[in-house]
């Protein structure tokens, strides 16, 4: 009987490890939830049957498909968006060789788009139609969002033209030329991003004026300016910053200061790489000068040296890394800045506590829930060179809504921390910032 058992418990042991050993031999279960999320076969011929006519309505690659057989175009996008998604299909393509009755040549995306003179623009608008479609088919942003991120890296072996148009092109997606940062430059509410501003692809160019408000207890600053975007390589900005006092003894306080930015995209691209870790890396500069210092005439003070400065200009180095990840609607951005730069220049540069230029890392966040909508936050990391000032970091919670490729309207909630020991209180309050181009 105790052999039987023995016996018996060893073949269950040894059943249970067979058993085992077969699941881990079978291949994992393909991940087929953005097949179901876009609702199987039924969703996916919907969303094609959407997507087609809003193609053919698009005045801006409408032509491309005149003379083109669209039932086979529908079947194959079916295919090949049930098949991405984890799907139960197999794209087929539609000139397979016919002897080897599929299992031969199937054209890829290059072959197939190779004669058509596709540009970004015209890439990123059969992008856009797309979106609406799962849109008007109610398909949720994040799934309509990881199919495009499967889609994206195409534009390798689709755009093969370069559009030349004196006109700006207005290419690029919804949102992805970012907004203008309190400074300037392309990015969020507070930190400077890899993104180039405005909507002109790399064939074209853009350009945005922005008026930034922000009021904090005893402060407020006003930041307006410009911003070109050229080819997506080159930025170039230009803001003019306010920063006036309202509480006693600064309550005369008024600030200005003028800021010239110019940034270069140097690898990378934030849409397309979408099946690489590579951010898009940007390098910039931003010259910042001192146009005013008054209402300090009660403390004596008219003169930023008197406060402790060194110099009233001063340059910021950056080098900032943006990575948006469409697979989980969500951009990320780090970038580290070289400064002297007190309270972002408004107080001078450099100072009694300390001169020479600091590495300072700022940090972005963004969650997309719609393509119209980014929700986030940031994080800015600063020196502290005066005596006067305990200076601390910058951090704030936005909200950006982009209803077009027009506007943009950004409302934050920003916590500068204490401006001066003559007002030693942790400043915070609202910001909002609308920008206006294209
Ligand atoms: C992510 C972007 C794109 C994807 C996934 C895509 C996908 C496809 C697929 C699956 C086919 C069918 C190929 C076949 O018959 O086997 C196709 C054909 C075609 N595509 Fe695209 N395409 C994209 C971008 C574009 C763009 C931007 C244009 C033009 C503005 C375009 C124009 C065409 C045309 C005209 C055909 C028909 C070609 C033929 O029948 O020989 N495609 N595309």
């Amino acid at each position: 009987m105790r052999s039987l058992s023995r016996c018996s418990g060893l073949s269950l042991l040894l059943a249970s490890a067979l058993t085992t050993t077969l699941a881990l031999a079978q291949p994992a279960a393909a991940d087929d939830s953005l097949y179901r999320a876009l609702g199987g076969q039924q969703g996916i011929r919907q969303v094609v049957d959407t997507f087609l006519p809003l193609v053919l309505a698009d005045g801006r690659i409408k032509d491309n498909f005149a003379d083109f057989d669209l039932d086979q175009l529908n079947l194959r996008l079916q295919e090949q968006f049930c098949e991405l998604s984890g799907g139960p299909c197999r794209y087929t393509g539609k000139y397979r060789d016919r002897t080897m009755d599929g299992a031969g040549t199937v054209r890829d995306m290059s072959s197939v788009h190779q004669d058509l003179k596709i540009s970004d623009a015209m890439f990123n608008a059969l992008a856009e139609d797309l979106l609406i479609a799962l849109q008007q088919q109610g398909v949720a942003q994040g799934a309509a969002f990881r199919l495009v991120a499967k889609l994206a890296p195409m534009q390798r072996d689709i755009v093969t033209a370069r559009a030349a148009s004196a006109t700006p092109d207005m290419g690029k997606l919804l949102a992805t030329g970012g907004v203008i940062q309190v400074e300037g430059a392309g990015g969020g509410g507070i930190v400077p991003w890899a993104l180039i501003s405005g909507y002109g692809t790399r064939d074209s160019w853009g350009a945005n004026a922005h008026y930034t408000y922000l009021s904090t207890q005893d402060y407020q600053l006003a930041s307006y300016g410009v911003a070109v975007g050229i080819a997506d390589r080159l930025e170039i900005s230009l803001a003019d910053q306010q920063f006036k006092g309202s509480l006693a003894p600064l309550d005369k306080l008024d600030i200005r200061q003028q800021i010239v930015g110019v940034k270069v995209k140097l690898a990378g691209d934030v849409v397309y790489d979408q099946d690489s870790a590579m951010p898009q890396l940007a390098a910039g500069i931003l010259y910042k000068r001192h146009q005013r210092l008054d209402g300090l005439a009660a403390l004596g003070v008219s003169k930023l040296p008197q406060l402790g400065a060194r110099d009233d200009h001063g340059y910021d180095y950056y080098l900032a890394a943006t990575r948006l990840m469409l697979e989980h609607s969500l951009l990320l951005n780090a970038t580290l800045r070289a400064t002297r730069a007190n309270q972002m220049g408004l107080l001078g540069f450099g100072g009694d506590q300390g001169n020479r230029m600091r590495l300072m890392p700022e940090f972005s966040v963004a969650y997309l829930p719609d393509r119209k909508l980014a929700i986030g936050a940031e994080y800015r990391r600063k020196p502290h060179n005066l005596g006067i000032d305990h200076e601390k970091a910058y951090y704030d919670v936005f909200v950006a809504w982009f209803p077009g490729k027009n506007l943009s309207l950004t409302a934050a909630y920003a916590v500068l921390g204490d401006i001066t020991t003559f007002n030693p209180k942790r400043q915070r309050g609202a910001y909002l910032s609308a920008q206006v181009g294209f």
